[in-house]
């Protein structure tokens, strides 16, 4: 791939002095994500210790482990667990070692990178987002792998640098690496979100996100000085929140009857940032204002650009639309009968009883950019009954809600990498479509 080089700093056959596999030899999987969280992979942290770790996990499970550094500093590690007929398209399980930063002195009970047990409850940084998945793809694999169970498709494990970043040195380059091509990818897991309810959430789509400034120039003067409101920068950015917040209005109108499964249905809008002026005596020149928007899923990106566009040439002139973040929507992966993929996950739901339900999230992960690439994806992390506490303070989680979703990995992997030969389309676009009107 052109401007992409691939390093593979490792791949394993053999027991290696520099990984410590006998330290995690009698581990059980709770005490792996134990020993995962107290691995402080905030972004941007040198993530040698984890590749370390994964590398120790990879070696005691007997599977070979590739490292792609994409970007100086931001290793991607792929882990395979060979099916039985590796010509079948595989089953792509993703996770993220990232996590947002984290510290005592924010208000957590106990030290983020600790990973403590109290009263049947893990807590850390990563507990949910998503250390914990990342653990349980691993010891479901490894289960079925330690009792004999042979699966027809290939599967991996990929761990990805910096999600909570954007994806920039991560998914978005991986996806255009031969090493990607090579991997005959089906459909992809990634992460989900916890559910209050007794219920599992799977998403089929993300909402993207764009971030626009709003620059509005105006002639600066003394704060004496009395122009009119619509011919000061001030004056020209209150027409502008006028008009987004109008929008904003309606939009919450319909998020707040909205079921929490249709948060495709609404576009969001917060202004997040307002900046300007230079002294507390003069008019300012300019003033900037930052919205955060996460796009409805079925709005159309061309028409909206154009109405933002519209809106603010109506709020006076000299006022400047600039993106700073401007994702591209993506397609929705096909939940019903005529996607083997999701037929699969329905079935191991049924089988273990338990209700998963198709949805759509308020924000995004790396899951757009793999629908994006024209492969299907699902949101999905095995956190039933459980608050939602990403990137929060006390982020945590039940050891049995953790134990239970090994189970649930189990079956669901299981289910996935036995879809029969040849029964899964090759154009894996066939099991996208767009929602975008
Ligand atoms: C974790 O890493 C972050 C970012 O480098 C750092 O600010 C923080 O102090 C670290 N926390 C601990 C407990 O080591
Ligand atoms: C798996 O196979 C190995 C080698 O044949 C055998 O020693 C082991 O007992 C088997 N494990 C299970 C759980 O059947
Ligand atoms: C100022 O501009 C806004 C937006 O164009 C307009 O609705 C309003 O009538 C103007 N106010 C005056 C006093 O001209
Ligand atoms: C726009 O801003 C520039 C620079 O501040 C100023 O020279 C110009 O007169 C403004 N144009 C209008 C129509 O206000
Ligand atoms: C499955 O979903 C796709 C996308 O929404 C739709 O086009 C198709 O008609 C559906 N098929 C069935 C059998 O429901
Ligand atoms: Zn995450």
């Amino acid at each position: 791939m052109i401007g992409i080089v691939s390093i593979v700093l490792a791949v394993l056959q053999v027991s290696s002095a520099a990984c410590d596999t006998n330290k995690y030899a009698n581990s059980t999987p709770i005490e792996l994500l134990q020993a995962y969280v107290q691995i402080n992979t905030t972004t941007y942290n040198d993530l040698t210790p984890a590749v370390e770790f994964w590398t120790a996990l990879a070696e005691l499970a007997d599977v070979s482990i590739e490292t792609h550094e994409l970007v100086e500093g931001f290793p991607i590690l792929v882990l395979k667990w060979p099916g039985a007929d590796s010509s079948q398209q595989s089953i792509m399980l993703n996770s993220h070692m990232d996590v947002v930063p984290a510290s005592l002195e924010d208000g957590w009970t106990y030290d983020p990178f600790l990973g403590i047990i109290d009263n049947g409850i893990i807590y850390g940084r990563g507990t949910q987002d998503m250390k914990s998945v990342s653990i349980q793809y691993y010891s479901a694999l490894r289960r079925l792998k330690e009792n004999n169970v042979t699966l027809l498709r290939d599967v991996y494990m990929t761990l990805m640098p910096d999600e909570e970043v954007g994806a920039e040195s991560g998914m978005i380059p991986f996806l255009k690496t031969d090493a990607f091509a090579a991997m005959n990818v089906g459909v992809e897991l990634d992460e989900g979100t916890p559910y209050p309810l007794p219920m599992i959430a799977l998403f089929y789509q993300d909402k993207v996100v764009w971030q626009i400034q709003v620059d509005c120039h105006a002639v600066s003067g003394h704060g004496s000085s009395f122009p009119a409101t619509n011919n000061t920068a001030t004056g020209k950015c209150r027409n502008v929140v006028d008009r987004l917040f109008e929008f904003r209005d309606e939009q919450y109108e319909i998020a707040a009857t909205a079921l929490p499964t249709a948060a495709g249905g609404y576009t969001s809008l917060n202004l997040n940032k307002l900046n300007g002026g230079t002294a507390n005596n003069v008019v300012p020149s300019v003033v900037s204002l930052v919205f955060d928007i996460r796009l409805s899923t079925t709005l159309n990106e061309v028409q909206f650009d154009a109405q933002l566009r519209e809106w603010i040439s109506e709020a006076g002139d000299n006022i400047t639309l600039t993106y700073i973040l401007k994702n591209q929507q993506s397609p929705a992966t096909v939940v019903n009968s005529t996607n083997p993929y999701y037929v699969a996950i329905s079935e191991a739901a049924e089988e273990l009883g338990i209700t998963i339900l198709p949805t759509v999230p308020p924000g995004s992960t790396d899951a757009r950019h793999v629908r994006n690439a024209g492969y299907p994806a699902f949101g999905f992390s095995p956190m039933p009954n459980t608050e939602l506490l990403l990137h929060a303070v006390n982020e945590h989680l039940a050891v049995s809600v953790f134990n239970d979703g090994i189970d649930i990995y189990e079956e669901i992997i299981t289910r996935l990498a036995n879809i029969p030969a040849d029964s899964t389309t090759t154009d894996h676009s066939a099991y996208l479509y767009s929602t975008a009107t």
